[in-house]
């Protein structure tokens, strides 16, 4: 296997830009200077409204999915799948066919990444008008309440879309592990688009045609530990604007919680599991049967914690819309406008995350 390579950094011309966000502080360095200091930009809640709609007793109801019957066409999983999708909008997976080592040394190498110098990491700094490097996305105004995390985000597929020059040389081998672990995970990727393309009455291969392009980006979350996390949030509460997104969690500390008829659910790790969710795209090509459920991260008062997620989306030029099949046997009307999918996700990007409201735009206005 060829690796990829620390000298030859060539910057590809082909490689689409995102979105600009303001600089805000690292929140890592904040906690090293003053573990106790929670900057008022942080705060969101005095009260402790946070805690409020806690529901994690449902946390072992979250479905878990067996990959390697999905992939035998196993009716009962596919059922299982159908019916996550609809209640949940987020569901784990085991038997996902990545090996332990890629998902190990993926965990490790950002590990001993992320417990670099400031300056060193900063080699690889977010430019001001693009999301990708280390930094802070979905900053867009002096105002909005910040999140409690540093980020790592990166596009890994198609190759030709890679800004090299913001991936990390050190720890060593760390972008080949990248590559590995993004491989193991568009695996997972496309095996899901075939068992969603079944369920919504198509072709097995028909989703994964629909993207045109699999696009594929990473984003890794670092949450400092926090001296008050009933005041702040990890990741504000948001849905994604992926088809899919696939999630790894460290399996010993919590953080992800997804809302569920109103209530806060967090979502147990697993051990080696993948967590999955249903993203927008989903959310519009289904006519609304299957949700993008909004989520958020809370912080832990101890513990540092790292989240690995994986967008999957389609080609910029895609148009989006409510899938014919599906509005006709619902005998609904279309409750999505057709969106193209590069505008959609670049105007997700100029908001702060902020809910649902994003699919809200793309709603039909009744
Ligand atoms: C995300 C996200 C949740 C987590 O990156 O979009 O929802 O647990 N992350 O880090
Ligand atoms: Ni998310």
């Amino acid at each position: 296997m060829g690796s990829i390579s620390d000298e030859t950094v060539v910057e590809n011309v082909d490689a689409p830009t995102y979105a600009p966000s303001l600089p805000v502080p690292n929140v890592q360095e904040l906690v090293k200077e003053d573990p106790l200091q929670v900057p008022d930009r942080y705060v969101r809640d005095q009260d402790g409204i946070l805690q409020v709609n806690d529901m994690s007793w449902l946390s072992s109801e979250i479905p878990i999915i067996d990959l390697s019957l999905l992939s035998k066409g196993n009716k009962e999983e596919l059922n299982k799948l159908d019916l996550a999708c609809k209640e949940w909008g987020f569901f784990q997976v085991v038997n996902h066919g990545v090996a332990k080592r890629v998902l190990q040394d993926m965990k490790d190498a950002t590990a001993e990444f992320f417990e670099l110098p400031l300056e060193e990491k900063n080699k690889y700094a977010m430019p001001p008008d693009d999301i990708q490097g280390y930094g802070h996305a979905y900053v867009v105004s002096e105002e909005q309440t910040l999140d409690w995390s540093d980020a790592l985000i990166l596009v890994v597929y198609p190759s030709q879309y890679r800004k090299l020059k913001f991936w990390p040389s050190t720890p060593k081998g760390y972008k080949d592990i990248i590559e590995a672990y993004s491989k193991g995970v568009k695996d997972v990727g496309v095996e899901l688009l075939r068992s969603f393309s079944t369920i919504m009455g198509m072709d097995q291969d028909a989703l994964l045609g629909l993207h045109k392009e699999l696009v594929q980006a990473m984003r890794v979350n670092y949450y400092p530990e926090c001296s008050r996390p009933d005041q702040v949030l990890g990741i504000s509460p948001h849905s994604d604007t992926s088809t899919v997104t696939i999630l790894m969690q460290e399996h010993d500390k919590h953080g992800l919680q997804i809302n569920h008829n109103g209530g806060w659910v967090p979502v147990k790790p697993v051990p080696d599991a993948l967590v999955v969710n249903v993203g927008d795209v989903i959310e519009i090509l289904s006519n609304g049967k299957y949700k993008s459920i909004e989520h958020r991260a809370v912080t832990n008062e101890s513990k540092a914690r790292i989240s690995y997620a994986s967008f999957l989306v389609p080609h910029d030029d895609v148009e989006i819309e409510p899938l014919d099949h599906l509005v006709d046997t619902q005998s609904t009307q279309k409750m999505y406008k057709k969106v193209v999918y590069g505008e959609y996700l670049r105007s997700s990007m100029k908001r702060r995350m902020e809910g649902k409201a994003h699919t809200q735009m793309a709603k039909v206005e009744t």
